[in-house]
């Protein structure tokens, strides 16, 4: 008897304090629990400090758990490429680790343009992995910014200009990386799409283009992926930081989209204690104490979620219901990423992460142009190459800003043809010009020192004479990471290549009519001359594995089969916002060309792109039949499925990316002529034919009426366009909404 009632009391005992009575474990820690009965039951076991500890970086990356508790400390990432190297506790500069160096992926526009959702989820899981064996548990990415302009310096690291692209490769990724109990963190949240003044512009755009092009792929990554975090931006939107920001956080994140997950500032992107408090923030990371410039070392009580908040909580200015929201959010992803007892333990520089890395960027390489069919290289008649350009050399995983990365290893292009074809043709090479001789940065030395001493009239003279007498030239050239090419901070200020790319890239062409052109970037450049060489092929930024992949395809190991994510313009004046004299603005920029961004002012204005949005070539070719449609009109709630024939009738096996572009014939409010609404990568052997389908519902017809705030669907006639690329139409056929 009296053993019961002692029973019963430590029952009682453990009970009263959050203890699972039969484990003896708090409820917290019990991970039977649902979720949030977990969250409660940390939460009041935290005191008003701990909670003011937890929402604020206590180091560059990192912020506190409760050591107490056991509840683990937060150790974010860079992202979206890799897994950034360790820096020191409060400094950019290395830490100096030698177990930190990682797999670098191709950059998120090279992804975007392979336009294969599976391999975005190989992506995923794999840089998922990474982060988690480094034992982070936020990876800072992936960025889906819209490309508006092909000068923003951080195009690269997002996934191009149309939001059902970015949408749908975004999903995929974000699962991939949660998958090991990681959680992604999209950004930057949002029309962040320029880096000039980035700290400080007042971007002003319509609720229409805010709603159908600059938020798709984050509502997308809430609502599909279901992320469990999400950055901030830096600029500003109606005048508010967007870090903290009372309309996008507030009312569209959590109010309109039901966002339950934690939002992380950008570093350095909160400037306001009061809005950070009530203005859907959770996480404040690399606040400059001093402004928004710069700060004393170790500052971080100065933070504004830090001593100034708890002031306040102090003086009874506020109450903690805000703090303990905050609170609760990142106890979740606690949960979710350390807590999880159950997750894998990932792995780290591995052989399988690189060979991914390697597919992705083989299937990313857009064949822009194949004029006499100049590619794929034919070695049996191919005794001399001639390789010019600093890219071929020059380490691309390294620069642009927070998404350099110090890899395991990379293969330059120029090392990646010698070893797949060095024994077969002689490969000679000059290096033409000089862009950027940087060969350490950050503490991550190149293998080739990039010091070049000699004037360009001679480093022209040997590009011309390596170049005349070779049976092919591979012009490796294009941007680079640094100030003002393709780097983070700075945007590019032409669309010219430059160092004198094209002034070379027209004499050589000239002393050899058989001339490629690799553009390694991130972004669209100008081809002024594109008449003179038969071949292009978009190179990307491509990772650890670049020079391999890019070898494959030039060979034709591999045949290429991406498509293109933005549209490459002839010029900048053929592009909306430069058109319209709206990049990148000053104090504030305002975004007047609306909805009618990359593929979409081009088709409203009639201009012929220099590359359309969706091209890309193959080695193979493909023959489309007539699209077809299940029905010939749609009711709201239906759906109608299309479908098409594709036909390789080529003599090798290719993929091909079937494009769905819908056309609203007549509409209230003005239109895209069409926009993407489905695409399918098909693999087919030579001969081979598919049919691809497409079933939609009213959601691909609808628009935003800002009026009404919603998404609006009008009864009247459609069409459904099938492409191969955003101006190469293939067929289309007539449909009704009733
Ligand atoms: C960038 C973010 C990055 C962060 C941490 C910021 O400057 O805008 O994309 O994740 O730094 O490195």
């Amino acid at each position: 008897m009296l053993k019961n009632v002692k029973t019963i009391v430590v029952l009682l005992l453990l009970s009263s304090a959050g203890m699972n009575a039969q484990n003896k474990v708090p409820v917290y820690l019990d991970d039977k629990k649902p979720i949030e009965e977990r969250v409660e039951d940390a939460l009041k076991r935290m005191t008003t400090e701990e909670k003011i500890a937890m929402i604020h970086a206590q180091s560059k990356f990192s912020s506190p758990g409760v050591k107490r508790l056991g509840i683990p400390e937060n150790w974010m990432t860079d992202g979206p490429h890799g897994i950034r190297t360790e820096v020191k506790w409060d400094e950019w500069d290395q830490a100096g680790w030698t177990n930190d160096s990682c797999i670098a992926f191709p950059a998120l526009t090279a992804l975007s343009s392979t336009w294969n959702k599976e391999l975005a989820s190989l992506y995923g899981k794999s840089i998922g992995e990474e982060a988690r064996y480094r034992n982070k548990n936020v990876l800072l990415g992936p960025g889906v910014n819209i490309y508006r302009s092909p000068l923003n310096g951080r195009n690269f690291e997002y996934m191009g200009e149309d939001p059902f692209l970015a949408s749908k490769m975004v999903v995929p990724y974000i699962k991939g990386v949660q998958s090991n109990g990681v959680a992604a963190c999209v950004k930057h949240f949002a029309l962040n799409n320029q880096e000039t003044n980035r700290n400080s512009v007042d971007v002003i755009v319509d609720d229409r283009a805010l709603y159908e092009i600059y938020l798709p792929a984050f509502k997308a990554a809430v609502q599909e992926g279901d992320v469990w975090s999400i950055m901030g931006a830096y600029n500003k939107y109606k005048g508010q930081q967007c870090c903290h920001n009372e309309y996008l956080l507030n009312d569209i994140l959590r109010g309109e989209w039901g966002f339950k997950g934690v939002v992380v500032s950008d570093w350095g992107g909160v400037n306001d204690t009061k809005q950070a408090i009530h203005n859907g923030l959770d996480m404040e990371f690399g606040s400059w104490t001093n402004g928004l410039s710069w700060g004393t070392s170790n500052a971080y009580d100065n933070y504004y979620l830090a001593k100034p908040y708890s002031e306040m909580i102090r003086k009874g200015e506020i109450g903690t219901k805000e703090l303990d929201e905050k609170v609760r959010r990142i106890l979740r992803l606690s949960f979710l990423t350390t807590m999880d007892r159950n997750r894998p333990f990932g792995s780290f520089g591995t052989e399988e992460h690189a060979i991914a890395g390697r597919k992705i960027a083989e299937e990313g390489i857009v064949l822009l142009q194949n004029n006499n069919n100049i590619l794929p290289i034919n070695l049996s008649k191919t005794k001399k190459i001639a390789v010019i350009g600093e890219n071929a050399i020059k380490m691309m995983t390294v620069g642009g800003g927070s998404s350099s990365l110090k890899a395991r290893y990379e293969i330059t292009p120029l090392e990646g043809l010698k070893k797949r074809i060095g024994n077969q043709a002689e490969i000679v090479y000059a290096r033409g010009y000089v862009g950027d001789p940087t060969s350490n940065y950050n503490g991550v030395v190149a293998k080739v020192s990039l010091e070049e001493k000699r004037p360009q009239a001679e480093l022209t003279a040997e590009a011309l004479k390596v170049a005349k007498d070779a049976d092919i030239v591979l012009f490796i050239g294009g941007l680079n990471k640094s100030p003002n090419q393709d780097d983070e901070g700075h945007d590019r200020k032409e669309l010219n290549l430059s160092y004198g790319q094209d002034k070379l890239i027209s004499e050589l062409a000239k002393v050899n009519k058989n001339i490629v052109f690799v553009n390694i970037s991130g972004n669209a450049v100008a081809m002024p001359w594109i008449k003179e060489v038969p071949g292009i092929v978009q190179g990307w930024f491509l990772g650890t594995e670049a020079g391999n992949a890019l070898a494959n395809v030039l060979v034709g190991d591999v045949n290429p089969s991406g498509k293109l994510s933005f549209t490459f313009p002839v010029k900048l004046a053929d592009n909306g916002a430069h058109a319209l004299g709206e990049f990148p603005g000053g104090d504030s920029v305002k975004y007047n060309e609306g909805i009618f961004v990359g593929y979409r002012w081009a088709d409203k204005n009639k201009i012929k792109p220099l590359f359309s949005f969706g091209h890309g070539l193959s080695y193979t070719t493909f023959a489309y039949g007539k699209v077809t449609a299940d029905k010939k009109q749609m009711n709201a709630g239906d759906k109608i499925t299309f479908s098409v024939n594709v036909k390789n009738t080529g003599s090798r096996e290719g993929s091909e990316v079937v494009q769905l572009y819908i056309t609203d014939v007549k509409s209230s409010l003005p239109r895209p002529v069409k926009e993407l609404k489905g695409f399918e990568k098909v693999a087919l052997k030579a001969g081979e034919e598919k049919t691809v389908t497409f079933t939609i519902d009213k959601t691909a017809l609808s628009f935003f009426d800002d009026k009404k705030h919603d998404w609006v669907a009008e009864p009247g006639d459609f069409e459904a366009i099938i492409g191969a690329s955003s101006t190469d139409i293939k067929s289309k056929v007539n449909f009704s909404l009733k």
